[in-house]
């Protein structure tokens, strides 16, 4: 989808669906939607009266506009509440629109600036969310199927419409911020969704290598067996898959020591190794990767946006799979920091690759470390698909990630890492147990495994297992992968 930004007055502007909206309770159409009611006669206050249009976030009312307006379509979407009113509700109503535009077949869409008039939202902020709704939206995986229902359908072009010359700049910026971080989203959402036998490890690196090479990052693939990583190879080795750790860093302030490290989970299957996990819903297990996706995403547009920091992504990579090679409950193994760990439950092997991989990130002169990881079916039972669940050793880190997953739409919220967790992982033959064996905070026991390699070093766990994926479409998020938490990781970077 092109974006582009137009200084005009809402109805003199030629397009073949033109968005406009309303809020709930509105008796009388105001603004932009009172001069396009005006041009239809009034059908829009008619409609309004009558019930038809009520406000409602997200729903959409087409109008057939017959030669009356400039606009071939006009759709009326609904803003919601003006209590609750904010970016979130642009980024819905926007999406809404845009899925209209697509079941209309549709090219050229124009839109009102959701927020940037009567609703009080910054011009510029009001832009980037109406781009990021729209193109997030949009969103299709096509997939393999040779016919698609109902049959894809893009739009070509959307351009976003303000008759104020002076707030155009804004505008302008905030909607190229908006068009780069969701389709850096929806590069994470295609990741996640691929199969994993199309998506495998060494494809992944291929991947990584390719977005490397366009951005002129550095990269190294490294190969865990040969570099003593053997917690990542403990999970790998099951596997006919060779497993890959992908390191990719791009410098944005090569005069400070500084380092963020962000380390993301990238198992392209989870079958729960000889802890083998029921078949119900297995195939959901091809999405275990979404913090590496995540990771791939956000590197892939560091060269765009400029931070002035230094980062660097890390991707354990492997499949975990059950075979005569498959580690095996009870077995010890070491790791890249020379701990050991007793492996009680072979599918808790997210843990396991994320320690070896900080471990490198810290010999590579990490400063700080975020890690993202499908981590724990307990963290699905405490916050559903509404939040991350966020932990860490360090408050401040964690309240600054907090604050901005919450205001970008990307909810968040902290579990403890109380001593306790920390006591139900300690194992009697090595330095560390993989679990706790009893089922019990199973979030919070990860984090404190991972922590225990992380050390000193500021640190911030955020396990996606419940928002990563959805079962059913919401809003702006498809049914399937979501792309979280990329959007929270690009603010929390050019912060
Ligand atoms: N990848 C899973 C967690 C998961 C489950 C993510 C469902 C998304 C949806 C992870 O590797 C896992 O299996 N965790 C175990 C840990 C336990 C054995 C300590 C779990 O949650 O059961
Ligand atoms: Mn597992
Ligand atoms: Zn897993």
């Amino acid at each position: 989808m092109k974006i582009s930004v137009e200084c005009s007055s809402i109805t003199d502007f030629r397009c073949d669906l033109l968005i406009i909206n309303e809020f709930e309770k509105v008796k009388v159409p105001g603004g932009a939607t009172g001069s396009v009611d005006r041009a239809l006669g009034g059908l829009i206050s008619k409609l309004t009266k009558e019930g038809e249009i009520d406000g409602k976030l997200g729903k959409v009312t087409l109008l057939h506009c017959a030669g009356k307006t400039k606009a071939e379509k006009v759709a009326v979407v609904g803003l919601g509440s003006r209590e609750k009113f904010g970016y979130e509700a642009v980024r819905t109503a926007a999406a809404a629109a845009v899925k209209k535009a697509q079941e209309v077949k549709a090219k050229k869409v124009a839109t009102i600036i959701h927020g940037a008039g009567i609703g009080g939202l910054d011009p510029e902020q009001a832009a980037k969310a109406v781009v990021e709704g729209a193109v997030l939206g949009g969103y299709q995986f096509t997939g393999y199927a040779k016919e698609q229902d109902p049959p894809a359908f893009s739009v070509e072009e959307l351009v976003l419409l303000d008759h104020n010359k002076n707030k155009i700049a804004g505008i302008k910026k905030g909607a190229k911020l908006g068009l780069i971080i969701a389709e850096a989203e929806n590069y994470a959402r295609d990741l996640v969704n691929e199969p994993s036998n199309k998506l495998t490890p060494t494809e992944f690196a291929k991947l990584a290598k390719k977005i490397a090479q366009i951005n002129g990052l550095k990269i190294s693939i490294v190969d865990p067996k040969q570099a003593g990583l053997d917690l990542l190879w403990s999970v790998a080795k099951g596997s006919e898959e060779p497993p890959k750790l992908v390191v990719m860093e791009y410098r944005g302030n090569p005069g400070k020591k500084e380092k963020i490290a962000i380390v993301g989970k990238g198992i392209t299957f989870d079958s729960g190794g000889i802890s083998l996990k029921p078949s119900n819903k297995m195939e959901e297990m091809k999405t275990d990767m979404a913090g590496a996706a995540a990771t791939l995403a956000v590197m892939s547009l560091l060269a765009d946006l400029k931070p002035k920091k230094n980062i660097i992504g890390l991707m354990p990579l492997t499949e975990n799979m059950p075979s005569g090679h498959a580690t095996k409950p009870g077995d010890v193994v070491g790791s890249l920091s020379g701990l050991t760990a007793e492996i009680i439950n072979t599918d808790a092997e997210g843990r396991l690759i994320l320690a070896d991989a900080i471990t490198y990130a810290k010999k590579l002169g990490a400063t700080q470390i975020v890690d993202l990881a499908t981590l724990t079916g307990g963290c699905i039972v405490a916050l559903g698909d509404a939040a991350t669940a966020i932990m860490g050793n360090n408050q401040e880190l964690i309240d600054k990630l907090l604050k901005i997953g919450n205001s970008c739409g990307q909810k968040m919220w902290q579990l403890p890492l109380y001593d306790e967790y920390r006591e139900a992982i300690k194992s009697t033959i090595a330095d560390i147990k993989n679990s706790a064996g009893n089922g019990k905070a199973q979030p919070s026991s990860g984090a404190a495994f991972i922590e225990k390699f992380v050390g000193e070093t500021p640190w911030v766990h955020l396990d996606i297992a419940g928002t990563a994926h959805l079962d059913a479409p919401r809003g702006y998020l498809p049914k399937g992968a979501t792309g979280v938490p990329v959007r929270t990781l690009i603010e929390f970077l050019v912060s």
